[in-house]
């Protein structure tokens, strides 16, 4: 009988995707960039008052509620915006709709890792840029591939800094393609680059609600574009993409941001408690504009991070990344699980096992 493997299509052969999940709920969870600081009371709320004998029926088919909570919010119309399964989601239906089998995919490096996959899929010719030494885009280099599809992270994920705005904008203005501007870490410092996206001919904003707004579990994300290319983006969406809770929480969300902004205030103080602790471990650490930190390690990289999680601290491993040899990230997250974390690294660097 012919094997699985034969019957799958060849051209995802090379094709594999990153993996991120960690089954263990005990551990503390440093390496995805949730949001620590608790669920968003915007769950319980509308928890309390929600129709789950409804559940029989279908959400809306393009989460009508939400795209008008979030035209208002962002003054914008309705028919500018698409919601999806997670920001994830857009970030395929992008690839999907956009991506023509050899058709050129850009974005800088290191960057997030799931645009390169989603292009990858839908047979995109991957082009990355490497960043500076100083981990600054060259947007001349990205705007000169002509390429297709273009995305940039802003501020840049793992990098954690905002990219010079001047460059994005040259970026989205003189690129002939469609850039996807991934704005999923902009709450933590109030960078908004949306009208720059608007002004653009053929550029989009993806947005999520599992960061700042700490409600990754529900998969809400959202793009805004101009009407054209919503209406195509929106021809490649599964219908019914997001469940009527989650929509129903994520604009809850919205009605009172106190929450995500008082987390934010709390995460940023963290930040700085635990940015000279890892110094005085011997860490590299890097400014930040994001809720994590990117830092070189004194020494043992990847199989620092190894010991961590056998101790119950998952934190991400950047070690694969162009310039990011010996490199972590870590979410910033309450100071008792930074106080374990600290204890651990100390431990582990004062020559204890790795
Ligand atoms: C830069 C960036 N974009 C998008 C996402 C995806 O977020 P979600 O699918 O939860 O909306 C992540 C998640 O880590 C991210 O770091």
């Amino acid at each position: 009988m012919t094997s699985i493997g034969e019957l799958k299509r060849k051209t995802l052969e090379a094709v594999t995707r990153p993996s991120y999940s960690i089954s263990n709920r005990d551990m503390i969870l440093l390496n995805d960039n949730a949001n620590l600081f608790g669920v968003n009371p915007a769950v319980l709320e509308v928890a309390e008052t929600f129709d789950f004998t409804r559940m029989w029926a279908y959400p809306s088919e393009n989460s009508d509620t939400l795209r008008a909570r979030l035209a208002s919010e962002y003054g914008i119309s309705p028919e500018e915006v698409i919601v999806g399964n997670g920001s994830d989601e857009i970030l395929d239906i992008a690839s999907k709709c956009f991506i023509n089998p050899g058709d050129i995919f850009c974005s800088p490096t290191p960057t997030f890792s799931m645009y390169k996959y989603y292009a990858r899929l839908h047979m995109g010719r991957i082009v990355e840029k490497t960043l500076g030494p100083d981990f600054s885009i060259d947007p001349d280099q990205i705007i000169a591939e002509s390429s297709k599809l273009t995305a940039i992270c802003q501020p840049n994920n793992p990098t954690a800094v905002l990219f010079d705005p001047a460059a994005v904008r040259r970026i989205l203005r003189e690129s002939p393609g469609i850039v996807m501007l991934d704005e999923a870490y902009a709450d933590f410092c109030g960078s908004n680059m949306l009208p720059d996206v608007m002004n653009a001919e053929r550029a989009i904003d993806v947005r999520t609600f599992s960061k700042a707004y700490g409600i990754a579990g529900l998969r809400a994300g959202f793009a805004i574009s101009r009407k054209e290319v919503v209406d195509e983006l929106r021809s490649f969406r599964t219908p019914f993409g997001l469940n009527a809770f989650s929509e129903a929480v994520a604009a809850r969300a919205l009605d009172n941001k106190a929450w995500m902004m008082e987390t934010v205030a709390k995460m940023k103080a963290e930040r700085e408690y635990l940015r000279p602790r890892l110094e005085s471990l011997g860490f590299k650490v890097y400014p930040s504009d994001c809720n994590f930190l990117l830092c070189k390690v004194p020494r043992y990289g990847p199989s620092l991070v190894a010991s961590l999680r056998s101790e119950g601290v998952a934190i991400r491993d950047c070690n694969s990344y162009p310039l990011l040899q010996d490199h972590v990230r870590i979410t910033i997250a309450p100071r008792p699980m930074l106080d374990t974390l600290l204890e651990k690294l100390g431990k582990l660097l004062s020559g204890g096992q790795t």
